[in-house]
């Protein structure tokens, strides 16, 4: 139980944290450095833009996913059934918190099973931590899954918060096995997620070679748990903690720069790309350089906060749309065939890489 209260202090402090604090930067997605062309002539209309795609075996009305937040403490059902009530209205898919505090005090399971009740039958990614993941046995990963009768499962690689974390576990040893073992034993697929330092071409090809398919990259530019946990440890007098996590701010492979290595390391598997997606045209230009979906977490929860979620989303889905009218394209795979520009040190990140040619 005292680990439980550990953990749902955690929870809300995170949210806290994030929603009052500057959590974001120094780094940037490198977005700004990837430029889609103005299509002056353009025959489409807004109306004929099509942007529904498939995930995880059902359909979505946008290539959006609500990335992983909450869970886990009293009060967070209400976030959770809130975020899932606006994801069934858009037809976009939804993503859990770490499920880690169900697991260890059931009686939290109901700040998580919320989400079933109020999206209907959007895909929903249940959510642990790559430590428990590997610990937990499999009739306990099982439980992940059920308890929200989830379509997949995230793994998140949080390895530099747990590392300026100041209870942090920093250690996967033993996470390709596992993964390879509950894959071939999980009755839905497993995704391989990052939570701000994103994931480089050596890990996708590895993961990918071990039986993983679906990665949401999350790339650093965006929610920067390093100053989240910096700012924890200040608020708890830690300064040790608070000048490592300083230390290695910077720290992490940019969203930009995270999606087009993964594509290129697993060119049939699914990129969700996120990490400071702050706008429709990042979300474009995330989805043309090579992301199958995006993902979006801070601004959403911002956006819960500020009593105005529906307006948010139905201004990414309509603003997405605008920029592929302004691309001239009609649907994502059109997008893909369109002009993209690389500039600057993404340019040279990618010679230096040998990732040329998009
Ligand atoms: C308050 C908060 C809590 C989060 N908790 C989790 C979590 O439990 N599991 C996880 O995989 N990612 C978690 N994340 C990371 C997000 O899923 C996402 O990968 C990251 O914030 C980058 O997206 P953003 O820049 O749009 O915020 C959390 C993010 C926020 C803002």
């Amino acid at each position: 139980m005292g680990l439980s209260n550990e953990n749902q202090v955690r929870k809300l402090e995170h949210v806290d944290i994030v929603v009052n604090e500057k959590t974001e930067g120094p780094g940037t997605t490198w977005l700004e450095y990837v430029f889609l062309v103005h299509h002056a002539s353009s025959e489409v209309s807004l109306n004929d833009v099509d942007l529904r795609t498939q995930f995880l075996g059902k359909g979505l009305r946008a290539p959006i996913i609500i990335s992983g937040m909450t869970g886990g403490a009293p009060g967070t059902e209400k976030v959770n059934g809130r975020l899932a009530e606006a994801a069934g209205k858009f037809g976009i898919a939804l993503g859990v918190g770490s499920q880690r505090a169900a697991i260890e005090d059931p009686r939290l399971e109901n700040t998580y099973r919320v989400v079933r009740e109020f999206a209907g039958d959007i895909p929903i990614v249940g959510n642990i931590g790559a430590y428990e993941f590997v610990r937990y046995d499999l009739n306990t990963i099982g439980k992940l899954v059920d308890m929200i009768n989830a379509d997949a499962l995230a793994v998140h690689l949080n390895l530099t918060q747990e590392i300026v974390q100041p209870e942090g576990t920093p250690c996967f040893s033993g996470l390709t096995r596992k993964l390879e073992l509950v894959i071939k034993e999980l009755p839905v697929p497993v995704i391989v997620k990052e939570v701000g330092q994103g994931l480089s071409y050596e890990v996708v090809k590895d993961l990918n070679a071990h039986g993983v398919s679906i990665f949401d990259i999350a790339g650093a530019g965006g929610t920067n748990w390093i100053a989240v946990e910096k700012y924890r440890a200040l608020r708890r007098g830690d300064r040790l903690k608070a000048l490592i996590a300083e230390n290695i701010s910077d720290w992490g492979l940019p969203t930009a720069v995270s999606i087009i290595e993964a594509r290129r390391a697993a060119p049939n598997s699914v990129v969700i790309g996120s990490g400071g997606i702050r706008s429709a045209v990042d979300a474009v230009k995330a989805l043309r350089i090579g992301a199958d979906l995006i993902g979006v977490a801070a601004p959403v929860l911002r956006a819960y906060f500020n009593d105005c979620l529906d307006e948010y989303l139905q201004s990414l889905i309509h603003g997405i749309k605008a920029v592929l009218v302004l691309t001239g394209s009609r649907d994502i795979m059109e997008l893909r065939s369109k002009p993209v520009v690389i500039t600057s040190i993404l340019r040279e990140w990618l010679v230096s890489r040998g990732f040329q040619g998009l």
